[in-house]
């Protein structure tokens, strides 16, 4: 009976731990490091996308913090071409994954101004 009452005891603990650690890992953004808006994401845009969103082409201007940080989850759509937003930089070829995901991650870190 003791036996029963402990092993119940360790399996609530595990779930328990189990929770705590997803919620860590979301937090986390899959552990990634952190991602700097000035070494990685505004070389990043300035150079694939400025060409024409630096003077507005669309509607679009991305040439300073605010604007890249207003339209984040377009900006990362039209990057994989998601939920009907049109591939950029248009006509291709899209950025490599290892750029999109760190646009990505430093949207879940919280759009850091780092
Ligand atoms: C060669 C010029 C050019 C480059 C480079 C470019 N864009 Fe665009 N972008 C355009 C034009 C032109 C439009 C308007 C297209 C239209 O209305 O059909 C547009 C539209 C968009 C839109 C709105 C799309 C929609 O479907 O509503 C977004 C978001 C965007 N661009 C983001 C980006 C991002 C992010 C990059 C860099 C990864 C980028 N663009 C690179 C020319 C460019």
């Amino acid at each position: 009976m003791k036996r029963n009452i402990i092993i119940v005891l360790l399996s609530v603990f595990g779930l328990l731990m189990s929770c705590t650690k997803d919620k860590v890992q979301a937090t986390n953004c899959g552990g990634a490091d952190e991602v700097s808006f000035a070494a990685t994401i505004w070389p990043m845009i300035e150079q694939n996308c400025n060409g024409c969103h630096g003077s507005g082409a669309g509607g679009y201007t991305f040439d300073e913090y605010d604007k890249i940080e207003n339209n984040a989850s377009v900006i990362l759509d039209a990057m994989r071409a998601n939920g009907g937003v049109q591939l950029m930089p248009i006509g291709g070829p899209a950025l490599d994954d290892s750029l999109i995901n760190a646009f990505e991650v430093w949207i879940c870190q919280g759009k850091m101004n780092n």
